[in-house]
């Protein structure tokens, strides 16, 4: 029973000190975060940090090369699904064909959401971004799923299964209701790309469209450890419910850094105009500084990300098929900014164009508005996300880095009546 004497001695010792001089910790107080010279040894952005083993997907940023389970990028754009290439990424292996047609059917039969998720969106202010509406209704979802107040990796593949099946319908029903629309109930005849696009519009896509959808969920399904996954697994890792942690992948995604991006890059082109405004904005918005260009630039690609080459072939497909001037004259913008963009940042500064650049053209061609581009990167990345929360938290340890202090220690603490 000695202890709270101790305590207030220690309290009033440290007082003491306090007032006697401030102090900052030595380097051997802080050594994870400190080299051999004493110097702080920072990994700013998390750049080199290799927190984990992994399976799911390898990034070779240097020679443009992608791949989601040892799959070429290419050869899934070519011929996978969405459906597949989740499975694919969930279970490490492609389905055959009973296997996937059962997978398809659990995600096509758990499109529906329930009548309250539908008053929430009702109830969201029109003027709510998409990506912060979508963050509430999936956070909602949670509230109403089956196997609720459930943790861990048990529950993790059926709520995953359910909230993919899902966010195409709360982000279909978000941007109707955005427009004073009534939303569309998603049909289980449909792919996962085609029911999206018909929930959206009222009508069914042609294969042309339906397909360039598909391949858009298929670029976007996964990155390996991006922010918004990192988020997830973070939140994940606490062992933390599975609705938690997507909900953290959205809110990491919306950011102009990361999945903010596509909107961004949609925006810029139709800022620039015309063709022949490129070269002028060019210099005097990113050679000078002023401005990033928006779908360029990538932590890990230092040259040009293989998926934005498909999504390019798609966007030039799009210009031709919708046979719009105004969205060739949109490609042309583009196409002269990634010839400069290559010419000047790319092989010299590593700066060149990513996922994000073209993706929105073939939205835009689709008639899908910009603040949608964000949301459909969600209802593909979900994938991904689950797939690395399942794989870490299957071997988990709590992710929990430390930072280098470089403030004060024993601070006097000042009554706030003496603190002027
Ligand atoms: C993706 C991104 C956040 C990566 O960031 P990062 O790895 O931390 O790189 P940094 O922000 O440290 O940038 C390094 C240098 O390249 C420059 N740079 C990076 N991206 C650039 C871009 N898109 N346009 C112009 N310059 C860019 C930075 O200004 C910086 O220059 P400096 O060294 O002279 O200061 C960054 O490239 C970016 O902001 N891109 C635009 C947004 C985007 O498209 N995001 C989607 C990614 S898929």
């Amino acid at each position: 029973m000695g202890w709270p004497g101790a305590a207030l001695n220690s309290l009033n010792s440290g007082r003491a000190a306090a007032r006697a001089m401030p102090t900052k910790p030595t380097p051997d107080m802080q050594k994870w975060c400190v080299d051999e010279k004493g110097q702080p040894r920072i990994d700013k952005g998390a750049e080199n940090l290799c927190m984990d083993e992994s399976e799911i997907c390898f990034i070779d940023g240097f020679h443009s090369k992608l791949y989601y389970r040892g799959y070429s990028i290419e050869d899934l754009a070519n011929y996978s699904t969405y459906e597949e290439t989740t499975y694919l990424l969930w279970h490490g292996k492609l389905p055959t064909r009973s296997e996937l047609s059962a997978f398809s059917d659990q995600l096509r039969n758990n499109r529906e959401i329930p009548q309250g998720a539908y008053d929430l969106i009702r109830a969201i202010p029109r003027d709510t971004h998409p990506m912060e509406a979508l963050r509430t209704v999936a956070s909602y979802l949670g509230n109403v799923d089956p196997e609720k107040g459930k943790l861990g990796l048990d529950s993790m593949m059926p709520k995953a299964i359910r909230l993919t099946a899902k966010l195409p319908t709360v982000v279909a029903a978000l941007a109707r209701a955005r427009e004073g629309k009534e939303p569309i109930r998603p049909r289980s005849d449909l792919s996962h790309a085609a029911n999206f696009l018909y929930m959206l519009s009222g009508e069914v896509p042609d294969k042309f469209w339906e397909r360039a959808m598909d391949v858009s969920l298929v670029l976007y399904a996964e990155h390996e450890m991006n922010a918004s996954a990192f988020a997830t697994v973070v939140v994940g890792s606490t062992l933390s419910d599975y609705y938690s942690s997507i909900v953290a992948g959205i809110g990491a995604l919306r950011g102009p850094l990361h999945g903010g991006a596509n909107e961004e890059a949609m925006k810029q082109f139709l800022e620039i105009g015309k063709p022949e405004n490129v070269d002028s904005w060019f210099k005097e918005n990113v050679l000078t500084g002023k401005k990033r260009v928006m779908g360029a630039g990538h932590r890990v690609y230092k040259t040009y990300d293989p998926r934005a080459k498909i999504f390019r072939e798609y966007a030039k497909k799009s210009v031709e098929v919708s046979r719009d001037p105004k969205i060739a004259d949109i490609y042309r913008v583009a196409e002269r900014l990634e010839d400069l963009i290559m010419g000047q940042l790319c092989e010299s500064r590593g700066i060149c164009t990513n996922v994000d650049y073209w993706s929105g053209i073939v939205y835009y061609a689709m008639g899908i508005p910009i603040e949608q581009y964000t949301p459909i990167f969600a209802i593909a990345r979900i994938a991904g996300w689950s797939a690395h929360l399942m794989e870490y938290v299957a071997r988990n340890r709590i992710l929990r880095p430390r930072l280098y202090y470089k403030g004060l220690l024993d601070v006097e603490y000042v009554p706030i009546e003496r603190r002027g």
